[in-house]
């Protein structure tokens, strides 16, 4: 007969110690399986006599069911442990560093025309646009440019080939050509959605773009930036202009009173031309803006001239303006410190990393300027 409660021992002890599911399994099957130990006893019941099953029939199943009951508990345990094992493993760690991302960033060129923008948005300017191909009529004729006029030829200008017609395209030399498609007042509408179609007076437009001539040295680059100024309306004189540009060039720097001087210039779209210089200091090799006694030309302009007014449709004895030229990346090679023009342009992303802009830094009245 074998003795029951030895029987229970080594059954728990193997219980306890199986390892994992497998081995659990393994235990159970040589228990309570058809051919398993305890399964064997329950069969030898058949044989007994009343007296023997009613003694040994309790024992033998009490054994079954804790043998069983064992199994059912260390299996639960080896399950809940397998559970935690896996979410260890699959842990999240949030006091990791995120790793590094690339980022873009905005071109120095791009975020000061956009603080001249805002700059101009304040004083009441709105945007206008135009194509970088453009007809001779635009970029010369209608600004006052005389046919073979050498005021032409200082422009360097690229030309496409001839069409059949006779009519040779060119890449925009200024963006003054966008004055005349805002001044002219035609009933055709704009050739894109995107250029700017005529508009009656009066006129307070800026006009940002790229231009192009055939220069290329520390400070010319064939490719760059433009910021035009357009105002028109009754009885505008010198005085607003001057105003305007000073006024621009503070906020611009960020300086109080920064110094400004009017050379007189020639331009065949103004009359009379000048040349803004603003007062800066040279000494030390560093530049300073708006200290010393020292001048630093930073826009071309000038009073509209009447005969640009008249090609528009526009009677110069009613209507009077002023317009205005600056080169955009030289005033942020000025304001960002950047030494050549032709870095600006040659699309190296270390570059850009150093002197670029975060995207979320975009000029605002109430974030301020830079
Ligand atoms: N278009 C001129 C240039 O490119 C600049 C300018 C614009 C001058 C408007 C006067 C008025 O040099």
């Amino acid at each position: 007969m074998t003795d029951l409660s030895e029987l229970q021992t080594k059954l728990t002890a193997e219980v306890a110690a199986a390892a994992d599911l497998g081995a659990l399994e393994a235990v159970r099957v040589a228990a309570l399986g058809k051919q398993g130990a305890v399964s064997a006893l329950l069969k030898t019941l058949g044989s007994m006599t009343p007296d023997e099953r009613r003694d040994q029939g309790p024992a033998i199943n009490g054994l079954r069911d804790r043998v069983a009951a064992a199994i059912a508990a260390r299996k639960a345990d080896l399950e809940a442990q397998a559970l935690e094992a896996q979410l260890a493993g699959q842990a999240l760690d949030l006091s990791l560093p995120a790793p590094p991302r690339r980022r873009g960033s905005v071109h120095p060129t791009l975020q000061v025309m956009d603080e001249m923008i805002m700059i101009f948005a304040e004083m009441g300017f709105s945007v206008a646009e135009g194509p970088d191909i453009e007809d001779d009529f635009h970029n010369f004729t209608a600004l006052n440019f005389p046919p073979k006029h050498p005021a032409r030829e200082t422009h360097d200008t690229f030309f496409f080939h001839e069409k059949a017609d006779g009519e040779r395209k060119l890449l925009r030399t200024h963006t003054s050509p966008v004055q005349i498609r805002t001044m002219r007042q035609t009933n055709e509408p704009a050739p894109a959605p995107w250029i700017a179609s005529a508009q009656e007076p009066p006129i307070r437009v800026v006009i940002p773009g790229r231009t192009y001539r055939m220069d290329s040295d520390a400070t010319h680059t064939p490719m760059f930036h433009q910021m035009e100024g357009l105002v028109i309306d009754r009885a505008i004189h010198m005085g607003h202009l001057k105003w305007t540009l000073e006024t621009f060039v503070s906020r611009f720097f960020e300086m109080e009173g920064v110094k400004a001087r009017f050379r007189p210039h020639f331009f065949p779209f103004t009359e009379p031309s000048a040349e803004m210089d603003i007062q800066c200091d040279r000494s030390g090799g560093e530049l300073k803006i708006g200290q010393g006694n020292q001048w630093l030309e930073v826009v071309g302009c000038g009073m509209v001239h009447p005969n640009v007014l008249r090609t528009c449709g526009l009677d110069p004895d009613e209507w009077q303006g002023f317009a205005f030229g600056f080169g955009v990346d030289r005033l942020a090679m000025l304001k960002y410190g950047m030494p050549d023009l032709r870095d600006m342009f040659a699309a190296d992303v270390r570059w850009l990393e150093h002197y670029g802009f975060s995207a979320f830094a975009s000029p605002s009245p109430a974030g301020g300027l830079s």
